[in-house]
Protein backbone atom coordinates (compact mmCIF):
# COMPACT_ATOMS: atom_id res chain seq x y z
CA UNK A 1 0.00 0.00 0.00
CA UNK A 2 2.50 2.46 0.95
CA UNK A 3 4.77 1.85 -2.17
CA UNK A 4 1.48 1.71 -4.54
CA UNK A 5 0.88 5.91 -2.56
CA UNK A 6 4.04 6.72 -3.37
CA UNK A 7 5.02 5.05 -7.03
CA UNK A 8 1.54 6.07 -8.60
CA UNK A 9 1.70 9.53 -8.62
CA UNK A 10 5.55 9.51 -9.71
CA UNK A 11 4.65 6.92 -12.27
CA UNK A 12 1.46 9.67 -13.25
CA UNK A 13 4.24 12.60 -13.72
CA UNK A 14 6.36 10.80 -15.51
CA UNK A 15 3.88 9.51 -17.69
CA UNK A 16 2.57 13.09 -18.61
CA UNK A 17 6.20 14.47 -18.20
CA UNK A 18 7.39 12.03 -20.89
CA UNK A 19 5.09 12.99 -23.47
CA UNK A 20 6.38 16.77 -22.45
CA UNK A 21 3.33 18.89 -22.52
CA UNK A 22 2.65 20.12 -19.77
CA UNK A 23 5.49 22.73 -19.54
CA UNK A 24 3.61 25.66 -19.50
CA UNK A 25 4.62 26.67 -22.49
CA UNK A 26 1.58 27.96 -25.48
CA UNK A 27 1.23 27.21 -27.95
CA UNK A 28 2.41 23.46 -27.37
CA UNK A 29 5.97 22.71 -29.20
CA UNK A 30 6.67 20.21 -31.58
CA UNK A 31 8.93 18.39 -29.48
CA UNK A 32 9.54 18.32 -25.83
CA UNK A 33 12.10 16.32 -23.76
CA UNK A 34 12.27 17.06 -20.14
CA UNK A 35 16.33 16.97 -18.84
CA UNK A 36 17.54 16.19 -15.54
CA UNK A 37 19.01 19.65 -13.44
CA UNK A 38 18.16 23.24 -14.05
CA UNK A 39 19.70 26.32 -14.49
CA UNK A 40 19.45 29.57 -12.01
CA UNK A 41 19.48 32.48 -13.57
CA UNK A 42 20.90 35.45 -11.69
CA UNK A 43 21.47 39.02 -11.87
CA UNK A 44 25.24 38.46 -12.75
CA UNK A 45 24.34 35.63 -15.76
CA UNK A 46 25.16 37.05 -19.39
CA UNK A 47 22.86 37.30 -22.12
CA UNK A 48 25.63 35.86 -25.08
CA UNK A 49 24.23 37.24 -28.68
CA UNK A 50 25.82 37.19 -32.09
CA UNK A 51 25.42 40.07 -33.68
CA UNK A 52 22.01 39.34 -35.93
CA UNK A 53 20.64 38.68 -32.20
CA UNK A 54 21.41 42.45 -30.58
CA UNK A 55 18.00 43.20 -30.84
CA UNK A 56 16.49 40.05 -29.05
CA UNK A 57 19.23 40.20 -26.55
CA UNK A 58 17.98 43.50 -26.05
CA UNK A 59 14.42 42.26 -25.65
CA UNK A 60 14.90 39.56 -23.51
CA UNK A 61 17.18 42.02 -21.05
CA UNK A 62 14.10 44.15 -20.93
CA UNK A 63 11.66 41.36 -19.85
CA UNK A 64 13.76 40.27 -17.32
CA UNK A 65 14.22 43.61 -15.89
CA UNK A 66 9.89 44.54 -16.45
CA UNK A 67 9.23 40.98 -15.26
CA UNK A 68 11.31 39.85 -12.78
CA UNK A 69 13.57 42.65 -11.69
CA UNK A 70 16.72 40.82 -13.16
CA UNK A 71 19.32 43.21 -14.73
CA UNK A 72 21.35 41.46 -17.08
CA UNK A 73 24.38 42.26 -19.45
CA UNK A 74 24.66 41.44 -23.09
CA UNK A 75 27.65 40.11 -23.80
CA UNK A 76 28.83 39.29 -27.89
CA UNK A 77 30.67 36.31 -26.80
CA UNK A 78 31.96 33.75 -24.34
CA UNK A 79 31.48 31.69 -21.48
CA UNK A 80 28.03 30.35 -19.75
CA UNK A 81 24.95 31.98 -19.57
CA UNK A 82 22.06 32.55 -21.66
CA UNK A 83 23.46 32.03 -25.38
CA UNK A 84 21.41 33.30 -28.68
CA UNK A 85 22.63 32.24 -31.98
CA UNK A 86 21.81 32.12 -35.55
CA UNK A 87 22.32 28.56 -36.85
CA UNK A 88 21.28 28.98 -40.63
CA UNK A 89 21.01 24.94 -41.10
CA UNK A 90 17.71 25.03 -38.34
CA UNK A 91 15.69 26.46 -41.03
CA UNK A 92 15.88 23.28 -42.93
CA UNK A 93 14.97 21.19 -40.12
CA UNK A 94 12.79 23.50 -38.47
CA UNK A 95 11.34 26.18 -40.79
CA UNK A 96 11.82 29.94 -41.02
CA UNK A 97 10.48 30.66 -37.57
CA UNK A 98 11.55 27.16 -35.78
CA UNK A 99 13.94 27.25 -32.99
CA UNK A 100 16.25 24.94 -30.83
CA UNK A 101 15.88 25.66 -26.94
CA UNK A 102 17.99 23.68 -24.29
CA UNK A 103 18.11 24.60 -20.76
CA UNK A 104 20.96 22.59 -18.46
CA UNK A 105 23.12 23.14 -15.57
CA UNK A 106 25.53 25.30 -17.30
CA UNK A 107 23.86 27.50 -19.46
CA UNK A 108 20.61 28.20 -21.37
CA UNK A 109 20.52 28.25 -25.49
CA UNK A 110 18.25 29.44 -27.91
CA UNK A 111 19.17 28.33 -31.38
CA UNK A 112 17.48 29.36 -34.36
CA UNK A 113 18.14 29.62 -38.84
CA UNK A 114 16.39 33.09 -38.26
CA UNK A 115 16.57 36.04 -35.22
CA UNK A 116 12.91 35.40 -35.90
CA UNK A 117 13.33 31.60 -34.49
CA UNK A 118 15.07 32.81 -31.86
CA UNK A 119 13.00 35.24 -30.56
CA UNK A 120 10.13 32.23 -30.49
CA UNK A 121 12.65 30.40 -28.33
CA UNK A 122 12.53 33.87 -26.04
CA UNK A 123 9.09 33.56 -25.74
CA UNK A 124 8.94 30.22 -24.88
CA UNK A 125 12.08 30.94 -22.49
CA UNK A 126 9.78 33.29 -20.47
CA UNK A 127 6.99 30.29 -20.25
CA UNK A 128 9.60 28.05 -18.51
CA UNK A 129 10.55 30.65 -16.04
CA UNK A 130 9.75 29.74 -12.16
CA UNK A 131 10.81 31.34 -8.74
CA UNK A 132 13.65 29.80 -6.50
CA UNK A 133 11.67 30.74 -3.59
CA UNK A 134 14.74 30.50 -1.41
CA UNK A 135 16.79 33.36 -2.84
CA UNK A 136 14.51 34.86 -4.92
CA UNK A 137 16.77 33.85 -8.29
CA UNK A 138 14.91 32.66 -11.23
CA UNK A 139 15.11 29.04 -12.16
CA UNK A 140 14.62 26.92 -15.21
CA UNK A 141 14.13 22.88 -15.30
CA UNK A 142 16.06 21.14 -17.45
CA UNK A 143 14.50 20.94 -20.98
CA UNK A 144 15.45 20.75 -24.63
CA UNK A 145 12.44 22.26 -27.16
CA UNK A 146 12.81 21.93 -31.10
CA UNK A 147 9.63 23.77 -32.21
CA UNK A 148 8.12 24.98 -35.29
CA UNK A 149 4.36 26.40 -36.64
CA UNK A 150 2.54 24.16 -38.34
CA UNK A 151 0.89 27.59 -40.04
CA UNK A 152 2.66 30.64 -41.43
CA UNK A 153 0.05 33.11 -40.90
CA UNK A 154 -1.60 33.15 -37.45
CA UNK A 155 -3.49 36.28 -37.37
CA UNK A 156 -5.79 38.45 -34.42
CA UNK A 157 -7.06 41.31 -36.24
CA UNK A 158 -8.65 44.33 -34.72
CA UNK A 159 -11.43 46.53 -36.02
CA UNK A 160 -11.05 50.23 -34.71
CA UNK A 161 -13.34 51.63 -36.93
CA UNK A 162 -16.41 50.73 -34.87
CA UNK A 163 -14.50 52.04 -31.50
CA UNK A 164 -11.10 53.93 -31.37
CA UNK A 165 -9.17 51.83 -28.84
CA UNK A 166 -5.85 53.72 -29.29
CA UNK A 167 -2.21 53.10 -29.46
CA UNK A 168 -1.64 51.46 -25.56
CA UNK A 169 -4.34 48.76 -25.77
CA UNK A 170 -2.88 47.96 -29.52
CA UNK A 171 0.72 47.90 -28.03
CA UNK A 172 -0.96 45.72 -24.94
CA UNK A 173 -2.73 43.13 -27.86
CA UNK A 174 0.96 43.35 -29.36
CA UNK A 175 2.62 41.78 -26.30
CA UNK A 176 0.13 39.03 -25.74
CA UNK A 177 -0.08 38.07 -29.53
CA UNK A 178 4.01 38.03 -29.41
CA UNK A 179 4.19 36.18 -26.00
CA UNK A 180 1.76 33.62 -28.00
CA UNK A 181 4.06 33.53 -31.10
CA UNK A 182 1.08 35.26 -33.28
CA UNK A 183 3.02 36.73 -36.27
CA UNK A 184 0.17 38.68 -37.99
CA UNK A 185 -1.87 42.14 -37.19
CA UNK A 186 -4.77 42.64 -39.12
CA UNK A 187 -5.35 46.07 -38.56
CA UNK A 188 -9.14 46.94 -39.99
CA UNK A 189 -8.94 50.30 -40.12
CA UNK A 190 -11.42 52.11 -42.22
CA UNK A 191 -15.53 50.91 -42.33
CA UNK A 192 -18.84 52.50 -42.74
CA UNK A 193 -18.56 54.33 -38.73
CA UNK A 194 -15.09 55.66 -38.83
CA UNK A 195 -12.08 56.49 -40.82
CA UNK A 196 -9.14 55.95 -38.20
CA UNK A 197 -6.03 56.60 -40.60
CA UNK A 198 -4.49 59.85 -41.67
CA UNK A 199 -4.31 60.03 -45.36
CA UNK A 200 -1.80 63.12 -46.13
CA UNK A 201 -4.12 63.81 -49.10
CA UNK A 202 -7.36 63.46 -48.05
CA UNK A 203 -7.82 65.55 -44.77
CA UNK A 204 -11.17 65.22 -44.78
CA UNK A 205 -10.65 61.56 -44.10
CA UNK A 206 -9.72 62.07 -40.26
CA UNK A 207 -11.52 65.55 -40.01
CA UNK A 208 -14.81 64.59 -40.88
CA UNK A 209 -14.68 60.65 -41.47
CA UNK A 210 -13.50 59.72 -37.76
CA UNK A 211 -16.09 61.68 -35.86
CA UNK A 212 -19.79 60.41 -35.55
CA UNK A 213 -22.19 61.97 -33.29
CA UNK A 214 -24.10 59.36 -31.65
CA UNK A 215 -23.71 55.54 -31.78
CA UNK A 216 -26.53 52.89 -31.85
CA UNK A 217 -26.34 50.41 -28.40
CA UNK A 218 -28.18 46.96 -27.51
CA UNK A 219 -27.95 45.15 -31.13
CA UNK A 220 -28.15 45.03 -34.50
CA UNK A 221 -31.88 45.94 -34.33
CA UNK A 222 -32.06 48.37 -31.48
CA UNK A 223 -33.16 52.08 -31.62
CA UNK A 224 -31.27 52.68 -28.10
CA UNK A 225 -28.10 55.08 -29.26
CA UNK A 226 -25.49 55.77 -26.56
CA UNK A 227 -26.27 59.76 -27.10
CA UNK A 228 -22.24 60.86 -26.96
CA UNK A 229 -19.74 61.37 -30.00
CA UNK A 230 -17.37 58.90 -30.76
CA UNK A 231 -13.82 59.76 -32.57
CA UNK A 232 -10.11 59.21 -32.96
CA UNK A 233 -8.04 58.54 -35.12
CA UNK A 234 -3.82 57.47 -35.97
CA UNK A 235 -2.00 60.07 -37.41
CA UNK A 236 1.04 58.34 -40.02
CA UNK A 237 4.20 59.40 -37.26
CA UNK A 238 1.61 57.39 -34.34
CA UNK A 239 1.11 54.27 -36.94
CA UNK A 240 5.08 54.28 -37.55
CA UNK A 241 5.55 54.07 -34.09
CA UNK A 242 3.29 50.95 -33.78
CA UNK A 243 4.71 49.61 -36.79
CA UNK A 244 8.10 49.57 -35.25
CA UNK A 245 6.52 48.04 -32.12
CA UNK A 246 5.28 45.54 -33.74
CA UNK A 247 8.63 44.98 -35.72
CA UNK A 248 10.40 44.18 -32.73
CA UNK A 249 7.87 41.28 -31.77
CA UNK A 250 8.23 39.67 -35.51
CA UNK A 251 4.21 40.95 -35.84
CA UNK A 252 3.30 42.20 -39.31
CA UNK A 253 0.60 44.63 -39.44
CA UNK A 254 -1.53 44.12 -42.41
CA UNK A 255 -3.76 47.23 -42.59
CA UNK A 256 -7.41 46.76 -43.75
CA UNK A 257 -8.97 49.89 -45.99
CA UNK A 258 -12.42 48.61 -46.97
CA UNK A 259 -13.64 48.76 -50.73
CA UNK A 260 -16.19 49.16 -52.55
CA UNK A 261 -18.83 48.44 -49.52
CA UNK A 262 -18.34 49.47 -45.95
CA UNK A 263 -16.98 52.70 -47.16
CA UNK A 264 -19.45 55.11 -45.30
CA UNK A 265 -16.90 56.93 -43.55
CA UNK A 266 -15.35 58.03 -46.28
CA UNK A 267 -18.43 58.88 -48.34
CA UNK A 268 -19.32 61.08 -45.69
CA UNK A 269 -15.80 62.99 -45.76
CA UNK A 270 -15.72 63.30 -49.71
CA UNK A 271 -19.69 62.93 -50.66
CA UNK A 272 -18.93 62.54 -54.59
CA UNK A 273 -17.05 58.80 -53.74
CA UNK A 274 -20.64 57.46 -53.34
CA UNK A 275 -23.63 56.03 -55.67
CA UNK A 276 -26.78 57.34 -54.35
CA UNK A 277 -25.51 60.41 -52.86
CA UNK A 278 -27.68 59.88 -48.93
CA UNK A 279 -24.36 60.26 -47.11
CA UNK A 280 -24.34 63.54 -44.88
CA UNK A 281 -22.48 62.33 -41.87
CA UNK A 282 -20.34 59.19 -40.34
CA UNK A 283 -23.41 56.93 -39.40
CA UNK A 284 -24.69 56.50 -36.19
CA UNK A 285 -25.73 52.89 -36.89
CA UNK A 286 -24.03 49.37 -37.48
CA UNK A 287 -24.92 46.90 -39.78
CA UNK A 288 -25.03 46.34 -43.74
CA UNK A 289 -25.27 50.38 -45.07
CA UNK A 290 -26.82 50.49 -48.36
CA UNK A 291 -23.90 52.43 -50.57
CA UNK A 292 -20.60 51.67 -51.85
CA UNK A 293 -17.93 53.67 -53.66
CA UNK A 294 -19.27 54.75 -57.31
CA UNK A 295 -16.99 52.54 -59.19
CA UNK A 296 -17.54 54.07 -62.81
CA UNK A 297 -16.42 56.96 -61.80
CA UNK A 298 -12.80 57.56 -62.53
CA UNK A 299 -12.09 60.14 -59.76
CA UNK A 300 -12.80 56.80 -57.91
CA UNK A 301 -10.68 55.06 -58.48
CA UNK A 302 -7.71 58.05 -58.59
CA UNK A 303 -8.65 58.59 -54.74
CA UNK A 304 -9.07 54.74 -54.09
CA UNK A 305 -5.10 54.75 -55.85
CA UNK A 306 -3.99 57.87 -53.60
CA UNK A 307 -5.03 56.55 -50.80
CA UNK A 308 -3.29 53.05 -51.36
CA UNK A 309 -0.41 54.63 -52.31
CA UNK A 310 -0.25 56.16 -48.86
CA UNK A 311 -0.57 53.24 -47.19
CA UNK A 312 2.11 51.31 -48.93
CA UNK A 313 4.47 53.59 -48.55
CA UNK A 314 3.39 53.72 -44.83
CA UNK A 315 3.11 49.83 -44.13
CA UNK A 316 6.37 47.74 -44.79
CA UNK A 317 4.25 44.59 -45.44
CA UNK A 318 3.51 44.39 -49.01
CA UNK A 319 -0.24 42.34 -48.75
CA UNK A 320 -2.81 44.95 -48.07
CA UNK A 321 -6.08 43.83 -47.32
CA UNK A 322 -9.01 45.82 -48.81
CA UNK A 323 -11.76 44.12 -47.61
CA UNK A 324 -14.58 43.56 -50.34
CA UNK A 325 -16.98 41.69 -47.99
CA UNK A 326 -20.86 42.63 -47.84
CA UNK A 327 -21.30 45.06 -50.63
CA UNK A 328 -25.29 45.65 -50.97
CA UNK A 329 -25.72 45.80 -54.48
CA UNK A 330 -28.81 47.57 -54.15
CA UNK A 331 -27.26 51.46 -54.78
CA UNK A 332 -25.67 49.87 -57.92
CA UNK A 333 -28.26 49.02 -59.43
CA UNK A 334 -30.31 52.22 -58.51
CA UNK A 335 -27.77 54.12 -60.40
CA UNK A 336 -27.81 55.46 -64.02
CA UNK A 337 -24.06 55.50 -64.37
CA UNK A 338 -23.66 52.31 -62.91
CA UNK A 339 -25.48 50.51 -65.22
CA UNK A 340 -24.28 52.16 -68.18
CA UNK A 341 -20.81 51.09 -66.89
CA UNK A 342 -21.64 47.40 -66.76
CA UNK A 343 -22.81 47.62 -70.00
CA UNK A 344 -19.71 49.47 -71.66
CA UNK A 345 -17.34 47.20 -69.94
CA UNK A 346 -19.58 43.95 -71.07
CA UNK A 347 -20.21 42.55 -67.55
CA UNK A 348 -23.34 40.85 -66.68
CA UNK A 349 -23.73 41.41 -63.15
CA UNK A 350 -23.54 43.10 -59.64
CA UNK A 351 -21.14 40.80 -58.84
CA UNK A 352 -19.15 40.77 -62.23
CA UNK A 353 -18.53 44.51 -61.18
CA UNK A 354 -17.32 44.00 -58.08
CA UNK A 355 -14.95 41.67 -59.56
CA UNK A 356 -13.88 43.66 -62.36
CA UNK A 357 -13.44 46.46 -59.76
CA UNK A 358 -11.58 44.44 -57.17
CA UNK A 359 -9.23 43.39 -60.10
CA UNK A 360 -7.94 46.98 -61.20
CA UNK A 361 -7.15 47.52 -57.21
CA UNK A 362 -5.04 44.03 -56.98
CA UNK A 363 -3.28 45.35 -60.69
CA UNK A 364 -2.65 48.55 -58.96
CA UNK A 365 -1.33 46.83 -55.89
CA UNK A 366 0.82 44.61 -58.18
CA UNK A 367 2.12 47.13 -60.39
CA UNK A 368 3.42 48.32 -57.14
CA UNK A 369 5.05 45.62 -55.81
CA UNK A 370 2.40 44.54 -53.58
CA UNK A 371 0.02 41.69 -52.82
CA UNK A 372 -4.18 42.12 -52.21
CA UNK A 373 -5.96 40.08 -50.06
CA UNK A 374 -10.15 40.54 -49.73
CA UNK A 375 -12.77 38.75 -47.64
CA UNK A 376 -13.98 35.88 -50.01
CA UNK A 377 -17.16 37.84 -51.05
CA UNK A 378 -14.03 38.82 -53.85
CA UNK A 379 -14.76 35.87 -55.42
CA UNK A 380 -18.29 36.54 -56.77
CA UNK A 381 -19.67 33.73 -55.33
CA UNK A 382 -22.85 34.20 -53.02
CA UNK A 383 -22.44 33.56 -49.48
CA UNK A 384 -25.25 35.32 -48.14
CA UNK A 385 -28.84 35.00 -47.99
CA UNK A 386 -29.98 38.22 -48.72
CA UNK A 387 -28.06 38.54 -52.33
CA UNK A 388 -30.65 38.19 -55.06
CA UNK A 389 -29.27 35.03 -57.66
CA UNK A 390 -29.22 36.83 -60.71
CA UNK A 391 -27.10 39.55 -58.96
CA UNK A 392 -24.13 37.02 -58.34
CA UNK A 393 -23.91 35.93 -62.14
CA UNK A 394 -20.46 36.59 -63.15
CA UNK A 395 -18.45 36.08 -65.91
CA UNK A 396 -15.07 37.92 -64.50
CA UNK A 397 -12.68 35.65 -62.01
CA UNK A 398 -10.61 37.06 -59.74
CA UNK A 399 -6.94 37.60 -60.14
CA UNK A 400 -5.06 34.72 -59.44
CA UNK A 401 -2.62 36.34 -56.68
CA UNK A 402 -4.83 37.61 -54.53
CA UNK A 403 -5.11 36.18 -50.80
CA UNK A 404 -8.73 35.11 -50.13
CA UNK A 405 -9.60 35.56 -46.36
CA UNK A 406 -12.34 33.27 -46.05
CA UNK A 407 -14.82 33.86 -43.27
CA UNK A 408 -18.15 32.17 -44.56
CA UNK A 409 -18.85 29.63 -46.72
CA UNK A 410 -18.39 25.85 -46.84
CA UNK A 411 -16.13 23.04 -47.81
CA UNK A 412 -17.30 23.24 -51.45
CA UNK A 413 -16.45 27.04 -51.73
CA UNK A 414 -12.82 26.60 -50.07
CA UNK A 415 -12.24 23.62 -52.04
CA UNK A 416 -13.07 25.33 -55.48
CA UNK A 417 -10.85 28.49 -54.26
CA UNK A 418 -7.79 26.51 -53.36
CA UNK A 419 -8.82 24.07 -56.92
CA UNK A 420 -8.68 27.17 -59.14
CA UNK A 421 -5.15 28.25 -57.30
CA UNK A 422 -5.77 30.66 -54.66
CA UNK A 423 -3.72 30.80 -51.73
CA UNK A 424 -6.11 31.12 -48.59
CA UNK A 425 -6.76 32.36 -44.69
CA UNK A 426 -9.55 30.74 -42.80
CA UNK A 427 -10.95 32.92 -40.51
CA UNK A 428 -14.48 30.97 -40.43
CA UNK A 429 -16.62 32.79 -38.57
CA UNK A 430 -18.88 30.07 -36.30
CA UNK A 431 -15.16 29.64 -34.75
CA UNK A 432 -12.84 32.67 -35.08
CA UNK A 433 -15.33 35.70 -34.22
CA UNK A 434 -14.06 37.36 -30.69
CA UNK A 435 -17.31 39.08 -31.09
CA UNK A 436 -19.25 36.46 -30.67
CA UNK A 437 -20.41 35.44 -27.29
CA UNK A 438 -18.64 32.34 -25.04
CA UNK A 439 -21.94 30.61 -25.36
CA UNK A 440 -21.48 30.64 -29.06
CA UNK A 441 -18.02 29.93 -28.85
CA UNK A 442 -16.73 28.45 -25.70
CA UNK A 443 -12.95 28.14 -25.68
CA UNK A 444 -12.85 24.62 -26.40
CA UNK A 445 -15.16 25.27 -29.31
CA UNK A 446 -12.30 28.12 -30.57
CA UNK A 447 -9.69 24.98 -29.96
CA UNK A 448 -11.51 22.82 -31.90
CA UNK A 449 -10.68 24.96 -35.06
CA UNK A 450 -8.79 23.73 -37.86
CA UNK A 451 -7.68 25.74 -40.87
CA UNK A 452 -7.88 22.64 -43.09
CA UNK A 453 -11.29 21.88 -42.88
CA UNK A 454 -12.12 18.51 -43.11
CA UNK A 455 -12.58 16.58 -46.44
CA UNK A 456 -10.49 19.38 -48.24
CA UNK A 457 -8.19 16.81 -50.43
CA UNK A 458 -4.46 16.99 -49.52
CA UNK A 459 -2.75 18.11 -51.90
CA UNK A 460 -4.50 21.22 -51.58
CA UNK A 461 -3.76 21.49 -47.85
CA UNK A 462 -0.38 23.91 -48.25
CA UNK A 463 -2.69 26.65 -50.23
CA UNK A 464 -4.36 27.34 -46.35
CA UNK A 465 -1.33 29.63 -44.99
CA UNK A 466 -2.60 29.72 -41.99
CA UNK A 467 -6.29 31.37 -39.51
CA UNK A 468 -7.30 34.38 -37.87
CA UNK A 469 -9.36 35.56 -34.74
CA UNK A 470 -11.06 38.75 -35.54
CA UNK A 471 -12.32 41.09 -32.80
CA UNK A 472 -15.40 43.28 -35.08
CA UNK A 473 -16.21 45.86 -32.16
CA UNK A 474 -19.77 47.32 -32.92
CA UNK A 475 -20.99 46.19 -29.39
CA UNK A 476 -17.93 46.90 -27.20
CA UNK A 477 -16.65 50.38 -27.16
CA UNK A 478 -14.72 49.86 -23.86
CA UNK A 479 -11.33 47.97 -23.91
CA UNK A 480 -11.61 45.84 -20.64
CA UNK A 481 -14.74 44.33 -22.45
CA UNK A 482 -13.10 43.90 -25.22
CA UNK A 483 -10.58 42.09 -23.17
CA UNK A 484 -13.28 39.65 -21.83
CA UNK A 485 -14.08 38.99 -25.48
CA UNK A 486 -10.43 38.49 -26.36
CA UNK A 487 -8.67 36.82 -23.61
CA UNK A 488 -8.47 33.57 -23.07
CA UNK A 489 -9.24 32.72 -26.12
CA UNK A 490 -6.37 34.67 -28.04
CA UNK A 491 -4.35 31.57 -26.78
CA UNK A 492 -6.49 28.68 -28.04
CA UNK A 493 -6.00 30.46 -31.51
CA UNK A 494 -2.06 30.73 -31.21
CA UNK A 495 -2.10 26.83 -30.56
CA UNK A 496 -4.45 26.76 -33.60
CA UNK A 497 -2.29 28.84 -36.01
CA UNK A 498 1.62 27.17 -34.33
CA UNK A 499 1.02 23.74 -32.74
CA UNK A 500 0.74 20.41 -35.34
CA UNK A 501 -2.20 18.09 -35.16
CA UNK A 502 -1.08 15.47 -33.71
CA UNK A 503 0.38 17.88 -30.56
CA UNK A 504 -3.11 19.68 -30.23
CA UNK A 505 -4.72 18.23 -27.03
CA UNK A 506 -7.70 20.22 -24.78
CA UNK A 507 -6.56 19.42 -21.76
CA UNK A 508 -3.21 19.51 -22.15
CA UNK A 509 -3.78 23.05 -23.49
CA UNK A 510 -6.00 23.79 -20.42
CA UNK A 511 -4.15 23.00 -17.77
CA UNK A 512 -1.14 25.09 -19.31
CA UNK A 513 -3.33 28.02 -19.46
CA UNK A 514 -3.87 28.24 -15.84
CA UNK A 515 -0.44 29.78 -15.54
CA UNK A 516 -0.94 32.24 -18.81
CA UNK A 517 -4.31 33.11 -16.52
CA UNK A 518 -2.25 34.06 -13.58
CA UNK A 519 0.56 35.86 -15.62
CA UNK A 520 -2.41 37.69 -17.65
CA UNK A 521 -4.80 39.01 -13.80
CA UNK A 522 -1.02 40.00 -12.59
CA UNK A 523 -1.01 42.74 -15.81
CA UNK A 524 -4.53 43.57 -15.45
CA UNK A 525 -6.07 42.40 -17.88
CA UNK A 526 -9.91 41.66 -17.48
CA UNK A 527 -10.84 38.33 -18.21
CA UNK A 528 -14.16 36.78 -18.33
CA UNK A 529 -15.88 34.60 -15.46
CA UNK A 530 -16.90 31.27 -17.60
CA UNK A 531 -15.23 30.80 -20.83
CA UNK A 532 -16.17 27.23 -20.67
CA UNK A 533 -19.79 27.13 -21.56
CA UNK A 534 -20.39 24.47 -24.06
CA UNK A 535 -23.84 25.30 -25.79
CA UNK A 536 -23.43 26.58 -29.31
CA UNK A 537 -25.70 29.43 -30.25
CA UNK A 538 -25.68 31.58 -33.38
CA UNK A 539 -25.01 35.04 -33.42
CA UNK A 540 -24.35 37.00 -36.38
C1 LIG B 1 -17.12 40.21 -42.10
O1 LIG B 1 -17.39 39.73 -40.99
N1 LIG B 1 -18.00 41.02 -42.67
C2 LIG B 1 -15.89 39.93 -42.80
Amino acid sequence: MKNIRIVLPLVLFWAISSIGQNTGIIPQPLSVDLKEGKYIITSNTPIIADSPNQQNASYLQELLKVEYQKELKIKRKGGKGIILTLDPGLAQKLGEEGYVLKVANSAISISAGTSTGVFYGIMSLRQLIGEDSDNGNLSISGISIEDGPRFSWRAFMLDESRYFKGTEQVKKLLDQMALLKMNVFHWHLTDDQGWRLEIKKYPKLTEIGSFRNNSQIGGWDSAERSNTPHSGYYTQEEIKDIIAYANERQITIIPEIEMPGHASAAIAAYPWLGTIGEIKEVPTVFGKLPDSFNVSDPRVYEFLENVLSEVMELFPSNIIHIGGDEVKFDAWKSSVEIQNFIKENGLTSPADLHIFFTNKISNYLNQNGHRMMGWNEILGENVHEWQEATDMEVKKSLAKNTLVHFWKGNLDLISKAVHDGYDIVNSYHEYTYLDYSYKSIPLEKSYSFDPIPEGLEERFHDKVIGSGCQMWGEWIPEAIDMDKMVFPRLAAYAEVGWTSKTRKDYSVFRSNLDRLLIRWRGQGISLPMNFEKAKFEEKK
